[in-house]
């Protein structure tokens, strides 16, 4: 297949190696008009170049893979819909909920895929990726057309497995972003590593923000007991206890988090149904501190 990938961070360049590994035709899209290729190195693996920035290889795309951050979506995808044959399904894989909730109409015209993935990976340099954590990775259609796309999970899955398809995508988004609302904010404000937050000191306020994101999954009718969050929280706070989380990365690197789309989210679902979520509106509130005192 086709594939552009709009956005090589870290997960954009890990899935740009494998699904070319796996045969597939693959292109990178990125915000420096002037680059025409990019070099890639995953691993001890041979370095391998990808055509950049091509409205050709846009042009005859069968999926654009969207990995920009969270924050970044609109504009990214924006900018590109004006070059997409209108049967290129466009699949978007980033942290967070509430992107969808203000893109262009016209982007509907296109099947629409959600993805996310537990995988770990980092970009020691603008060439290299490690692949620091092998997880999952969930797909499922977000409008009609995207609910066709079933056969994807198996493109998908015989590059980096495992793949599944899920009907209920937005259950699976809830999964994650429950647990990116805990790992999150608080390893980027202490500045921590992941396993740093199965600390005492930190027992209690995860256990509010869980029973905070259970009382808006309730409402939201995607309930999950609080018991079983607090365990599958712990169990991804164990299984990446090396690693830095995302946020935590932004904010030691002064860029701009993807706090709106995560516990930002979180509160505005919270609000519509008039819930309290006063741990979860905190730790948003010093996120945007931290982000404001960069300027
Ligand atoms: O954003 C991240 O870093 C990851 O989603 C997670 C699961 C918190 C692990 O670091």
């Amino acid at each position: 297949m086709n594939i552009t990938i709009l956005g090589a961070g870290s997960i954009g360049s890990l899935w740009a190696c494998h699904l070319a590994n796996a045969g597939h035709n693959v292109s990178i899209w990125s915000n420096k008009p002037e680059k025409s290729e990019t070099l890639l190195i995953l691993d001890n693996q041979n370095p391998k170049r990808f055509i950049t920035n091509s409205v050709l290889q846009l042009k005859s795309a069968d999926v654009i893979l969207v990995t920009v951050k969270a924050w970044q979506v609109k504009g990214a995808i924006s900018a590109l819909l004006e070059h997409l044959a209108p049967e290129t399904i466009i699949v978007f894989m980033h942290n967070g909920m509430g992107t969808m909730d203000d893109l262009p109409v016209s982007l509907y015209e296109h099947p629409i895929v959600l993805a996310t993935t537990t995988h770990g990976a980092y970009k020691p340099s603008q060439n290299s990726i490690c692949h620091t954590g092998f997880g999952s990775t969930t797909l499922g259609g977000y409008n009609n057309l995207g609910q066709r796309c079933h056969f994807l999970s198996d493109v998908f899955e015989n590059a980096l497995p495992s793949v599944t398809w899920s009907d209920s995508i937005n259950k699976a988004l809830w999964d994650k972003l429950s647990i990116n609302c805990v790992i999150n904010p608080l390893t980027a404000i202490h500045q921590c590593l992941n396993g740093d937050l199965l600390q005492e000191k930190f027992s209690t306020l995860v256990v509010q923000l869980v029973s905070e994101i259970c009382a808006v999954r309730h409402a939201e009718k995607f309930e999950i007991n609080s018991d079983v969050l607090l365990t599958s929280v712990h169990q991804v706070i164990s299984a990446t206890a090396k690693n830095h989380s995302s946020m935590q990365q932004d904010i030691s690197h002064k860029k701009i988090t993807e706090i709106d789309y995560i516990n930002g989210y979180l509160c505005k679902v919270a609000q519509r149904h008039g819930i309290s979520v006063p741990t979860n509106q905190e730790l948003y509130s010093q996120i945007k501190n931290i982000e404001q005192s960069w300027s």
